[in-house]
């Protein structure tokens, strides 16, 4: 979900309607603002549905002096304009948006709220009417309502609160879930991220957990709970809104997939100098080499990324790298080495369950890096270190640009710290040379799209399932793959191991199931996996094979230009991408924002 607030504004609706479709990318599956006007008037709408759907239903006339604002992605109850926020309380004088999930609202309920009645099956509602009764039956004034109810709520949370008796004030706070405060010329403002402030302001001011912020419109007072007052600087965000836009593409995912060889490009430029000496800031070389073992946290794609880096990664640092999923690992770190070094690999920066593991590490004082990129997200500004893969905002919902400028991001730190090893493989991998091969392979792919379009149309177009396979490397593609397939076309898809296939999930094969082989150069496995073909083929499978040039190659196989081996994940997801593109695009669906998800999901 998404949080934004404004207050001292004479344009409060635009502000906040221009934030929230920013922070779409958090969740939309309902929406709504609520602001107040000088002449002390107030409006609330909600609107099941997209951020354009709430645009519609407010019309004009309300311009607004303070507000606030909330795109959900649905944790407690389903998406309903009941459930959707801003929530009020029963009396109306109190308003609220909430990030989050609070983990002990039933209890809370039953211990003070027995005889409430409520709109809908928000966690947030509890919130709400507990700050209302604090105030309305204790008598308590709204700050300390607020954080009496703060004192009892366990959980995540970034919360926006108003009170209609006093509409010039935003109170503010947080618990793990994101939020920022910007600072404008007479308005101050409040928001889950940074870009969806940037149009208004480029200065901000970091809240940290357990924080409460008061909001006026030419005041920001940051407090503990206790009430002692915290100082705090700003800083001014060098952020771009330039490349947000989509041109002349009929979804974002295309122009993104389509931006791939140009990322891969300015990684070089970023990470590389004039002679091809690696430019990685020598510190975290420093880090990695002193390490005993690699943790790779992440989630979703940015978890497959970590493992299309994986053997490159050991066999230039000479270091084990292991990968976990971070919502796994917040609840049960499994036995660390002597010497861990930490790599969160996120696309947002923002995701939560990545985060929660960011947190356990700090407290256990080991040295992390922030692969991400964006600048000046949660977990960069958490992370010791921070690299940047720099591949410009990435709107659409299923990640492409993000998963090969991440690997792509990662070999220059491997080849870094080989070197600096003294490692021979690391010297002789010619990085800067062999990534300009990637992005012509790339290139290359980008321009076999009718006939990936064909292939969809006569294998993809009604299939419920499907199977990516594939060998070592190419295995960790066929995850990635049949997630992308799986996210925006809603076919059933495994990206599974070749040869495990057919101890078990085989049965599964009828006549007509698709069955995409990644077959790159690395001949030890080819054969194998190519047996492993003709075995799903035998049982009436579809086949499609992706083979790197320099592999055997039969009929209508999609060939990828060769590449590095260590770099072969990048140029084999292309295709793989291109697929998912079309199955969803031939199906009508809605390629950029697919059903249930969330571009960043920032509760646990
Ligand atoms: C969400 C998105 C996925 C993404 C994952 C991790 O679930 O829908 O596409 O891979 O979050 O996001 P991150 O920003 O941490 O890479």
């Amino acid at each position: 979900c998404g949080i934004v607030g404004v207050v001292g504004s004479r344009n409060a609706t635009d502000i906040l309607m221009q934030g929230l479709e920013k922070l779409e990318y958090r969740g939309y599956d309902s929406a709504g603002i609520f602001v107040t006007t000088e002449a002390g008037r107030s409006k609330l709408v909600k609107s099941v549905g997209r951020i354009a759907d709430l645009r519609e239903k407010i019309g004009i006339d309300v311009a607004g002096t303070a507000g606030i604002g909330h795109t959900r992605w649905a944790t407690h109850g389903k998406p309903s304009e009941d459930n959707a926020h801003p929530h009020t309380s029963t009396s109306g004088r109190f308003v609220l948006v909430h990030n989050g999930v609070i983990e002990n609202f039933v209890e809370l309920r039953e211990e003070y709220l027995a005889n409430d009645t409520f709109k809908g099956q928000t966690d947030t509602e509890i919130a709400i009417h507990l700050i209302a009764k604090f105030a309305e039956e204790e008598g308590l004034d709204t700050l300390a309502a607020f954080k009496k109810a703060l004192g009892l709520i366990k959980g995540s949370y970034a919360f926006a609160l108003m009170d209609i008796k006093n509409p010039d004030v935003i109170y503010v706070a947080k618990n793990k879930s994101p939020l920022l405060i910007g600072l404008g010329d007479g308005y101050n403002m409040v928001c889950s991220d940074a870009m969806a402030m940037i149009r208004e302001t480029s200065e901000f001011m970091e809240i940290h957990d357990k924080e409460l912020v008061i909001l006026t419109k030419d005041s920001v007072t940051v407090t503990d709970y206790a009430g002692n007052v915290i100082e705090r600087p700003s800083y001014t965000a060098e952020l771009d809104l330039s490349d947000i836009g989509k041109g002349t593409y009929p979804f974002y995912m295309l122009k993104e997939i389509d931006e791939q060889p140009t990322v891969m490009r300015k990684l070089i430029s970023t990470y590389a100098d004039e002679n091809g000496a690696m430019k990685v800031d020598a510190e975290i070389v420093k880090a990695v080499q002193e390490a005993d073992r690699i943790y790779i946290i992440a989630a979703g794609t940015s978890y497959n990324a970590g493992f299309g880096a994986k053997i490159m990664l050991e066999a230039l640092t000479n270091t084990p790298v292991e990968l976990g999923v971070a919502s796994e690992w917040g609840y049960g770190m499994p036995l660390l080495s002597k010497k861990p070094f930490f790599i969160f690999l996120s696309q947002s920066g923002e995701t939560a369950d990545s985060r929660q593991v960011l947190v356990k590490v700090n407290e256990l004082g080991l040295p992390s890096l922030t692969v991400t990129n964006v600048p000046g997200s949660t977990l960069s500004r958490e992370a010791t270190y921070t690299m940047l893969i720099g591949a410009g905002p990435e709107i659409a919902v299923a990640s492409t640009k993000a998963y090969t400028g991440q690997i792509a991001t990662l070999a220059f730190l491997a080849k870094a710290v080989g070197e600096a090893d003294g490692k021979e493989e690391a010297k002789e991998f010619e990085l800067v040379k062999e990534l300009s091969l990637v992005a012509q392979s790339i290139e290359a792919t980008l321009s076999e799209k009718e006939k990936i379009a064909q292939i969809v149309k006569e294998n993809l177009l009604t299939t419920r399932n499907a199977f990516y396979i594939g060998r070592k490397q190419d295995y960790f593609v066929a995850m990635e793959a049949s997630l992308k397939l799986k996210e925006i076309s809603y076919v059933q898809c495994e990206g599974f191991a070749a040869g495990e296939l057919k101890h078990g999930t085989i049965s599964l094969i009828e006549k007509d199931t698709p069955v995409l082989a990644l077959i790159s150069n690395n001949p030890e496995v080819a054969a194998h996996t190519r047996g492993n073909v003709m075995e799903t083929v035998a049982r009436g499978s579809s086949a499609i094979v992706i083979v790197e040039q320099g592999q055997e190659r039969e009929g209508d196989d999609i060939i990828v230009n060769a590449v590095h081996p260590y770099l072969s994940a990048i140029s084999m997801v292309i295709p793989t991408q291109l697929i998912a593109y079309e199955t969803s695009m031939q199906r009508g669906l809605d390629v950029d924002k697919p059903r249930n998800l969330a571009k960043a999901v920032t509760v646990e």
